[in-house]
This record gives C-alpha cells, structure tokens and sequence, in this order.
C-alpha cells in the first residue's frame, strides 16, 4: 500500500478540511445544543463534491476514490460528527445504487444525490426487533399487477425524514437471507409514513427516525438488482459503510485528542502544567498510537476497496479497532480535563457522547468480530 497521497486525494482532503474548519465547525455546538439538521452544510458539501466522492463522474460524483472518500470523512467528522453521519450514508446509498442500479435507476437519483438536490440519502435495514440479526427482517413486500405492496417498520434510520431516496429491504419470499429484495423508496411514496425523531444520547443534529410502510405502493422499477437476491446487496453496501464509520470514527478521535494537548498545556496542577505529568504523558501517547493504527487500518481497507480486491473482513477488523479506539481516546479526554469534560461548553463533552455509536451502527464490535472470524475460520 502506498503512504503516500495522490495529488487528488490531497485535494479532496484539503478541501473537506477548509470546508470543515471554516464553515462546519463554527456551528457545530449550536446544531447539537438544538437540534438543527445541517441541510445548508449538506448542500454546500454536495457542492464540493462530497456527496459523490467515490462516484462516476458522469453522475456528478468526483470519481476520486475510496481512501480520498475516507480521507474527507476524517476531516469532516473532526468538525462535525452528525454532518458526518449524514454524509457518510448519503456517499453509502449513491454508491449501492451506482454499483447495483440499472441506467434508468442511476439516472433517476444519483445525479440529485451527488448535486445536494436531494438534502440526504438513506439507508433502511434494521426493524424495531432485529438489527444484528438482518436476516429476521419482518418488512414484506408483495407484486401485484402495478408494482409492490411494502408492509412493515424500519427503526433507526439516519435521515429517514429528509432523504429524496431511501434504499430498504423487505422479504419478497422465503425465510433467512434467501428472499430478501432491494428497494428504492423516494420521499412522498404514498402509505410511507415517519416516527418521531429519536432523542439521542449524540449526535444530536443527525436525524434518526422510523419509516413506517402502511401499503406502501412502489413502481416495478423500485426493485433494485435480482428479486430476492437482495441480502447481499445490504451486506457489500455495508462493507463499504464501516470504512465510513471507520473514519468518522477517527475524525472524532483526532479533535478529541487535540483538545486534550491543548487543555493539558493550558492547565497547571500540583505546581506544574498537565503536559508535565507522566500519567497525562501517557494517556496523550496511547491515544496518539491508537488512532495512527486506526487510520493505517481503514486506509489499508480502503486501499483495498478502491482496487477491486476483497476487503470484508479488513473493513470489518477496521471498524472494530477504529471505533473502539476512538471510544478510549474521547474517554481519556475527558478525563484530562476533569470536571470540565463533563460541561456542555468543552467540546469532549460532545466527542465522548458522539463517538459512542460508532461502535454500535453500521455493524456493532461483536459483528464485526463475528465477520472476522468467519472470515478466518471458514477455510
Ligand atoms: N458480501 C456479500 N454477501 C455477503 C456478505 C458480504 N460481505 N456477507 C454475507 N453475505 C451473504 C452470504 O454469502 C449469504 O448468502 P448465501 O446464503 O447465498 O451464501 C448471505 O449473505 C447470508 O450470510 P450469512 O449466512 O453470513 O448470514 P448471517 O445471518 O449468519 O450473518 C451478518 C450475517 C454478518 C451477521 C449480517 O446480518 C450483519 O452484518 N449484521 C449486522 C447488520 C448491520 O450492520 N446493520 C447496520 C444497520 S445500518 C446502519 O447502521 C446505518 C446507519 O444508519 C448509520
């Protein structure tokens, strides 16, 4: 694998991290306290590319690649975690449908995607009694003479209430992971309604939601790939998705790790400042050595991802190290600063409170450890 950037990734990263230090992060702590979804950040980023980044151009997607695609998650999560969730599974959906859509597909939302004219995408797998487990999804969906007929409740869906488009699953026959079939569901679907907005523990200006499907009607053309075959599709989407996480993860955890220099130069105790102690030494090294592997990790998998080589189990073993890390390393900053860390108006507050999902959506650790030693084990 080669360190070393290409001039395109260098500028994709450089201009996620202007975007993110000058025009996300300044409203950062505002978005969260109320609650305000990032829709004008969102369209400006479309703007940028990085709605698209690893999608064809002739979509209006940046065609720059998965490491460039995980170098702007970085930066962006840095600012702003909740706009990096809803980037994250917004580049995730153009990206199942660029790989599994047909033209017409393609044409229809991709382009509204990548322009920011859809606010978000959406991605809708997990049912209020089953999110590990996919496979025991209830959501049916039955042919008739005009289309489908989708009956059911999906749980937890980031963006759910603003994405022109959502990619769902629901059984079109059978049992398991044989009869599943992908959806495209657009916003105003008729007998498609919304649950309240979650009240989270963090990131708090994403939004997370329930899709409610009440004979829902769907054209023919909503099927997205083979009827039934659509397991799969769910399973390489989320592949590709704990890169995302992966580096939003690391995002998080490299802002967390600056405040906790920053704080641990400003502050004296005992006669001396933070910096000058070993035990905050060595926090601050740990950290620093966790989130370099973290990153070394997802590039690895992204690396592999953009070459066409199979990367399931080193994006699984990715986001398993990478989240968790970044969970340890917010928690260390918090520590560092004491009672402050504890007070809405010292970001680690917020990075400790945001970064805990990520080991959680997108695949929990025990999946991943799951993909891992199957993937070890079964040859
Ligand atoms: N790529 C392609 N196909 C795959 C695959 C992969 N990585 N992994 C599995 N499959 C296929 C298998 O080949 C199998 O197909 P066949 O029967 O034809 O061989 C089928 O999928 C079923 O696989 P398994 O037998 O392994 O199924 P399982 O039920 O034992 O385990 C699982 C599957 C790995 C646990 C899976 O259910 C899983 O990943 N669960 C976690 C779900 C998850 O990550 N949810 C996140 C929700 S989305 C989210 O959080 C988004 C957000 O808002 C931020």
């Amino acid at each position: 694998m080669d360190l070393e950037l290409s001039e395109t990734q260098k500028l994709i990263q450089q201009t996620a991290r202007d975007f993110a230090t000058k025009e996300l992060k300044p409203g950062a702590f505002e978005r969260e306290d109320k609650g305000i979804y990032p829709f004008e950040e969102l369209k400006k980023m479309a703007e940028l590319g990085l709605m698209g980044v690893n999608i064809p151009e002739k979509f209006g997607g940046v065609e720059a690649g998965v490491v460039a695609y995980s170098l702007a998650m970085m930066e962006i999560a840095r600012a702003c975690a909740s706009t990096a969730v809803s980037m994250a599974v917004t580049n995730m959906a153009a990206e199942i449908i660029n790989h599994f859509g047909n033209e017409e597909q393609k044409q229809q939302h991709i382009p509204k995607i990548t322009s920011g004219e859809y606010p978000a995408a959406a991605f809708a797998l997990t049912e209020p009694h089953c999110g590990s487990d996919a496979t025991a999804l209830r959501t049916t969906a039955r042919k008739t003479d005009r289309g489908w007929v989708l009956n059911g409740t999906k749980q937890f869906i980031t963006s759910g209430e603003h994405a022109g488009v959502t990619i769902c699953w629901a059984r079109t026959s059978g049992q398991g992971a044989k009869g599943i079939s992908t959806f495209l569901v657009p916003k105003g679907t008729p007998g498609l309604s919304y649950g309240p907005e979650e009240r989270k523990m963090g990131l708090m200006a994403s939004n997370t939601v329930s899709m409610i499907f009440e004979d829902a009607q769907l054209p023919n053309e909503a099927l997205l790939g083979d009827e039934n075959l659509g397991f799969s599709v769910s399973m390489v989407a989320l592949d590709g998705g704990r890169i995302g996480v992966g580096s939003q993860a690391i995002g998080i955890a490299q802002s967390a790790l600056d405040e906790a220099i920053f704080y641990a130069k400003e502050r004296t105790s005992f006669g001396k400042l933070l910096a000058e102690h070993q035990a905050i030494q060595w926090m601050i090294a740990d950290s620093a050595t966790e989130l370099d592997a973290a990153k070394l990790l997802v590039l690895r998998a992204a690396n592999l991802k953009e070459n066409g080589k199979p990367f399931t189990r080193e994006a699984s073993m990715a986001k398993l190290f990478a989240t968790e890390a970044a969970n340890r390393i917010c928690a260390r900053a918090v520590q560092i600063h004491g009672g402050y860390g504890y007070i809405k108006e010292y970001p680690v507050e917020r990075y400790y409170r945001d970064c805990r999902v990520t080991t959680i959506y997108e695949g929990t650790s025990e999946i991943q450890r799951m993909v891992i030693a199957r993937s070890l084990l079964r040859g």
